[in-house]
Order: structure tokens, then C-alpha cells, then sequence
């Protein structure tokens, strides 16, 4: 059955590391698909979401070989890949869907992607719109809103684009159309989201130029296959961080976190909020910066205020944060978070639901939330709406709540971090 029971847990004790990054590990299978030679991608995520983009690539022709922890990709370079004989899948995940069309847009042959329930509700335009600019055909369900798309990639002409969301997918994927066009193509971004394109891809031989909001790519060049380090993921450790900040005995070390900072916004916000959580060991592995995190349970949290400009940094940490906030001293105010609603599921609205369910006093905005603290949380029968991040932030809710809390949905755990179960109970012994 697809449901979880949890009771509260006395602490979270302990030594682990998380999942290897998402992101990361989708980039280096992209980059080392479109790469010359050889590629190995060391501590690979073997996850729902990172298989469905080696899927994709199989199916456009290039070998991919699954060693476990480790990925070995032998790539024909940026114009070696082959028509799809069948629709590609892209499963539950937008990295895939939006990035390979950047790929596919440059690429002079018949696409077709599409995805789950939850992935053909999500918004398309944003990469639609710059890359038919570039002189891409793309066609989408909905008046060129929604997947399933269709593209004849063309010859790309460059583009200068100024991107009305910050969004790293979008960024992205009109990086990857930029290989295929001659000349230098020019993105502005509104406000810096995660940044693991621009250090990688340079060091498959790409010519990539950042400059604050600016970031540029040449077209025309080859790429050469390397190898890759992928480092844990952030935001599988946030869900641990917070838990063990709210489950009074705790103290845990995470090892091997990736603590690159455009992704670790929720460190400052819980600081900011009382915490203490020690960062050790920094390290650099494969261009991204590495470190272990202790921390301990008991905090006095405040409440604080969150807002726009804050949000890129901490975007798939926003469920749990919510999670945090309930436990904090005063009121917790989010806002400029609108991204939110076109996420795996409309995570103000889930997150809204299912902690108002234990009993949490929340108002939803159209753009966040507010979230009343000190809220001494009730176990409840929880809907994760099939969305990995739901349903880990609200187990995390479930082991600081008085009485059983059951999680329907959980196996969507494994769209980014299998054996995330094991780890709490591994923790909680
Ligand atoms: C991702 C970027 C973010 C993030 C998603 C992964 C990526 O989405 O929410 O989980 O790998 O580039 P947006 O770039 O659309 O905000």
C-alpha cells in the first residue's frame, strides 16, 4: 500500500549522507549525451527523476551505461543524437522535459515529449516562447501552454532574452539551444537561481561567460565527455536539517552536502530564525562547493518574514520551511512565492491544506503564505498529491505531531530521494 504510518520521534541521532543531487546528476547526463568520448558520472542519483532524462537520451541513440552508483555515457557530440522512434517520457520531471527541449530545439528532427498527470499540468511557454525565438518549431497542448510538445528543431539563430521568471530550467535550457546557434547567446535573469549549468558545462568545453545577472553561451562549439562528481543534495538534507532542529534530543551530522549558494537560502532563513547548524569541512568537488552539517534538536525558533528575492535560493525547500515555521515563536510570512503553484503540485495550496489538517492556522495569499507558530501539531490523515516534497515535509510534520499521522502518496519518495524512510528510521532507533 502507498501510505506511511509515523508516530512522533523522540530523536534523530546519527551520522548519514543524503541522496546525490537531482539537478546535478540530470546536467552531467545531458552534458556528457551531447559530449565527444567518453563520460563517467560518479555518485550518480538513481532516482526516478535523473532516470527519466538517461531514458530520454537512450532513446535518442546514445549509450548509456548504468554501474550502479556510477553512470558511464559514450557520447557522438552535439549533433550525434538520432530521431526518437516514440514519444519520449519525461515522467514526473520538469528538469527533463525543459531542458531536453532546449537540446531538441537545435536538433534538425521530429520530437515528441510528454509526461505524468502532474508534468502535463506544468507551464511550458517560459521555454516555448525563447526558443521559438531562436527559430525553433514548437507546439504544445493548450495553445502552446502545456506538454505533450512537439518540436522540428531547426538552425538556431542567437538570441539576447531577458527572462521574465527566475527560473534555472529556463535558463537552461536556452544555454543548451545556445550550442546550436551561431553566435553568442545572452540570458538576464530577473533574480539568480541555481547556477549548476554555467559550472558545468565549461568543463565538457564549453564557452560560458557569467557575468552578476548575465550569463552567455557560444555557439558552435564541440563538447568533449569528462568526468563528474555529483555531491549530495541540499535539498534531501533540508528535510533532515529541519527535523532534526524540531525533534527535541537530536544530533546528526550530513555528510558530502552540496553547499552551492544558490541553492542554500533555507541555512541563512533558519539562522536568521535562532538556529544553530555548523557547516564543516568545506570542500570543492567537480566545481560545486561541498561541506558536512551538524545539528541539534531544541531550538528556539522565531518566526520571520520571507520575501521575493529570497525565494530562488530556497525554492524546493519552501515545504519544509513550512513545516519549521509552524514550530516557530510568533507568525511566519512568505510571499513572492507564486512559483510555487507550478511546481510536481501547487505547494502553497497542499501545504496550506494538509498543516491546517494538524491543526496549524494558516492564510494562503496568492503568492505564499502565513503561518501562526507554536502550533502543537496533531497527527492527521495527509495527501502528498503524489509530490516527493509534500509528502517528506509532512513526514517531518508527522514525527513532531501529538497521535499517528497517516501519509498517502509516499511512494512519490522516490522521484528524488529513495530510502528516504530508511534514513528516519535509521535515525530514530
Ligand atoms: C531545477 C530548478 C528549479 C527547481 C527544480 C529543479 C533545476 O526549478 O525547483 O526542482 O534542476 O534546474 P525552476 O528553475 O523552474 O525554478
Amino acid at each position: 500500500m502507498d501510505r506511511i504510518e509515523l508516530n512522533k520521534a523522540k530523536r534523530f541521532k546519527g551520522e548519514f549522507s543524503p541522496t546525490p543531487d537531482k539537478s546535478i546528476s540530470h546536467r552531467a547526463v545531458i552534458f556528457s549525451s551531447l559530449s565527444k568520448g567518453k563520460s563517467i558520472i560518479r555518485n550518480f542519483l538513481r532516482a526516478e527523476d535523473p532516470m527519466s532524462t538517461v531514458n530520454a537520451f537512450r532513446a535518442l541513440g546514445v549509450d548509456i551505461k548504468d554501474k550502479g552508483d556510477d553512470i558511464v555515457v559514450n557520447g557522438n557530440g552535439i549533433y550525434g543524437l538520432i530521431e526518437s522512434h516514440n514519444i519520449i517520457d519525461c515522467g514526473n520531471s520538469g528538469t527533463t522535459i525543459r531542458l531536453l527541449s532546449g537540446v531538441l530545439a537545435g536538433n534538425p528532427f521530429f520530437s515528441v515529449l510528454t509526461g505524468d498527470e502532474s508534468l502535463r499540468i506544468r507551464p511550458m511557454a517560459r521555454v516555448i516562447n525563447p526558443l521559438q525565438q531562436m527559430g525553433a518549431e514548437i507546439m504544445a497542448r493548450a495553445e502552446n501552454k502545456y506538454p505533450p510538445l512537439a518540436i522540428k528543431g531547426k538552425k538556431l539563430q542567437p538570441i539576447q532574452y531577458k527572462m521574465p521568471v527566475a527560473s534555472a530550467q529556463v535558463k537552461s535550457a536556452i544555454l543548451l539551444a545556445g550550442l546550436y546557434a551561431d553566435g553568442e547567446t545572452v540570458i538576464a535573469e530577473p533574480a539568480k537561481s541555481r547556477d549548476h549549468t554555467e559550472r558545468m558545462l565549461p568543463a565538457f568545453g564549453a564557452s560560458i561567460n557569467v557575468n552578476g545577472l548575465y550569463v552567455s553561451v557560444k555557439g558552435g562549439t564541440e563538447l568533449k565527455g569528462t568526468e563528474v562528481y555529483v555531491p549530495g543534495d541540499f535539498s534531501s538534507a533540508a528535510f533532515f536539517i529541519i527535523g532534526a532542529l524540531l525533534i527535541r534530543d537530536s544530533d546528526i551530522t550530513i555528510t558530502g552536502v552540496g553547499m552551492n549558494p544558490t541553492r542554500t537560502g533555507l541555512l541563512s532563513v533558519l539562522r536568521e530564525m535562532g538556529a544553530e547548524i555548523e557547516v564543516h569541512n568545506i570542500r570543492n568537488l567537480s566545481g560545486e562547493p561541498v561541506a558536512d552539517i551538524h545539528c541539534k534538536g531544541g531550538a528556539e525558533l522565531k518566526a520571520v518574514s520571507i520575501n521575493k528575492e529570497e525565494i530562488p535560493a530556497l525554492i524546493d525547500e519552501f515545504p519544509i520551511l513550512c513545516v519549521a515555521a509552524t514550530q516557530a515563536n510568533g507568525t511566519t510570512t512568505i510571499r513572492g512565492a507564486e512559483e510555487l503553484r507550478v511546481k510536481e503540485s501547487d505547494r502553497i495550496r497542499s501545504m496550506a491544506t494538509e498543516l491546517r489538517k494538524m491543526g496549524v492556522a494558516i492564510e494562503e495569499f496568492g503568492d505564499g503564505l502565513s503561518i501562526k507558530g507554536q502550533s502543537g501539531l496533531k497527527g492527521a490523515i495527509i495527501e502528498s498529491y503524489g509530490d516527493h516534497r509534500i509528502a517528506m515535509a509532512m513526514a517531518m510534520a508527522g514525527l513532531i505531531a501529538d497521535g499517528e499521522t497517516i501519509i498517502h502518496g509516499v511512494s512519490s519518495v522516490n522521484i528524488s530521494f529513495p530510502g528516504f524512510f530508511q534514513i528516519i528510521r535509521k535515525l530514530t532507533l
